[in-house]
């Protein structure tokens, strides 16, 4: 290959290179800090615990439940401990990983599970880039949560609401197929 050639084909290539690294960096995740997250931390909806005003559902997978269920039922909010789990509809949760992890989500990560009577399946993870089953930018929505509410957007801290009448998420929440799971 001549010397222009590969210059004109290799400067698009750098391009790439660069930007591909920037967005890399401006959304890290530092591997010291994750959780080992696999389908089986997520349970069926009945085996957690239920925000005092009922919005949606807790747990932790580091065994804090107490400091995880005491924000949830705050009246002014707070920051999610490590290890919590938080869950509205059995196909989508979020989980906190340790301080520092991704700063954008303030450690938390989005998840779209697929749930059956054999269990969770994790269908799609991550941070900012997560899109749900209806085409929703998961963090896009949570973000507008106002900050004491560490981006759970419940049913008035702020966020868009969801295409859903409580009464659709309450029949969604009670027909949890994991809770009929056959052992
Ligand atoms: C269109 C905006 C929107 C999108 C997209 C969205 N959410 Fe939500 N989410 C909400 C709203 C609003 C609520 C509160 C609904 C309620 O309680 O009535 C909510 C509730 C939740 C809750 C319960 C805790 C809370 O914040 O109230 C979790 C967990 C959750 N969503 C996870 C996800 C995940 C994971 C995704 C992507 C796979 C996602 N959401 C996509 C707006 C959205």
């Amino acid at each position: 290959m001549k010397k222009s050639s590969f210059i004109r084909l290799s400067k698009p290539l750098l391009l790439i290179a660069c930007s591909l690294l920037l967005i890399g960096r401006s959304n890290s995740q530092d591997a010291d800090r994750q959780l080992p997250v696999t389908g089986d931390i997520f349970k069926c909806l009945t085996e957690m615990t239920k925000s005092l005003n009922g919005d949606f559902f807790v747990d932790n997978i580091l065994g804090n439940l107490e400091a995880t269920t005491a924000v949830a039922n705050s009246e002014t909010g707070g920051d999610y401990p490590p290890g919590s789990v938080v869950v509205l509809v059995p196909s989508e949760a979020m989980v906190k990983h340790e301080a520092g992890w991704n700063a954008a989500t303030n450690d938390w990560e989005f998840f779209e599970l697929n749930v059956s009577e054999q269990g969770s399946e994790i269908n799609v993870r991550g941070t900012t880039e997560v899109i749900n089953q209806f085409g929703g930018n998961c963090f896009g929505c949570h973000v507008q949560a106002r900050p004491e509410w560490d981006l759970i957007c419940g049913t008035d801290h702020g966020c868009a609401p969801l295409p859903l009448t409580r009464e659709t998420i309450a029949n969604i929440q009670n027909s949890d197929p994991r809770c009929n799971k056959e052992d």
